[in-house]
């Protein structure tokens, strides 16, 4: 594709990108983006799609495009691209039923994620918010034998919800680098290859019994909304740690707080969160939680190739070549 002619495109991007994916938007055709810092209304995109004439709407996971949105695209609108993994903010059954299609951006960003679960269920299980806490707040006393006490990431039982790229990719890190005993539940079990000595439950309730690092990595569908719920934080050994990489939208709120309240889930790390940015504001106040602001991909490395992976399957789409990242 690197040497082949491409046919110009009209580019409507939906927030600013990391250099040089700007110059090179500009340099393969039209590119309108978004240089304000927030998301913009349904209505914005419509309006600068039709502005230009869009070909291609590049688009975030906290886009919402919807059906409705999707009905009133202009006719040039061929190709949605995303920059995620994620596609629960994007009807494909409307996009399908408009001959849209739907690139995501799979696998490239899989072990920045897996080095962010890590960095999650180290910075929760270690108590990494409270020891920052007593820095920044200036009120450290002096080394104790029982300061901080966390709990014990090495060697410790994982399990995982989603053994999906970046699950795999998580548990490779957890098994390997930390000597930690992987267990999953998926749909179905992975190939022994893939699965790498991890054991498979048949069940989320088989997973959640023996997790003491509970890791959600499953994909947000209307089966997975808040299937994390108080029965199932229930069914965590109790001083579990709970880990989410994917979507805030697995996780009821209210009852991961009541169960980091009562001690039976001993911390969280989260990287996503119900209703971003404006996320419960119990979080902020539980010194047992170790948050981020969805921050899983943000690499430089990372983020630039996920624009390339959605600039070079613009261009095969629109030669009508077959790429492995169209949803749609
Ligand atoms: C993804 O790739 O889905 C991230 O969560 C957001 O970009």
């Amino acid at each position: 594709m690197a040497d082949m002619q491409r046919v110009p495109c009209r580019v409507i991007v939906t927030r600013s990108l990391p250099d040089p994916l700007p110059a090179r938007l500009r340099a393969e055709g039209t590119a309108w983006i978004n240089l304000e810092p927030r998301t913009l209304s349904g209505d914005e995109i419509l309006s600068a799609a039709e502005q230009i004439s869009a070909d291609v709407l590049l688009v975030m996971a906290m886009d919402r495009i919807d059906g409705a949105l999707i009905a009133r695209l202009p006719k040039s609108v061929c190709i949605i691209a995303t920059l995620s993994v994620g596609h629960d903010h994007i009807d494909l059954d409307a996009a399908r039923a408009r001959g849209i299609a739907v690139l995501s951006t799979p696998d490239i960003l899989s072990d920045a994620v897996a080095d962010m679960g890590m960095l999650l269920a180290l910075g929760a299980a270690r108590r990494a918010r409270e020891g920052m806490q007593l820095l920044y707040g200036c009120s450290w006393t002096g080394w104790s034998p029982t300061q901080l006490l966390g709990k014990e990431v090495s060697f410790a039982r994982m399990g995982i919800f989603g053994m999906g790229r970046i699950g795999r990719a998580l548990a490779r890190r957890a098994q390997h680098g930390f000597g930690m005993e992987i267990h999953y539940h998926n749909r179905s079990p992975l190939s022994p290859q893939l699965e790498d000595g991890a054991t498979f439950h048949a069940t989320l309730d088989g997973l959640l019994d023996v997790s003491d690092f509970f890791v959600v990595a499953a994909p947000s569908t209307p089966a997975t909304k808040a299937r994390l719920d108080a029965a199932a934080f229930a069914r965590l050994p109790t001083g579990a740690v709970v880990v989410n990489v994917s979507r805030g939208d697995l996780i009821d709120d209210a009852a991961l707080i009541a169960a980091l309240r009562s001690g039976h889930v001993a911390a969280a790390g989260l990287d996503v969160f119900n209703n971003e940015p404006a996320i419960d504001p119990d979080y902020l106040t539980l010194p047992n939680v170790f948050l981020q602001p969805h921050q899983g991909s943000s690499t430089t490395r990372t983020r630039v190739r996920m624009g390339e992976l959605l600039l070079d399957s613009i261009h095969a789409v629109r030669a009508a070549e077959a790429v492995s990242n169209r949803l749609v």
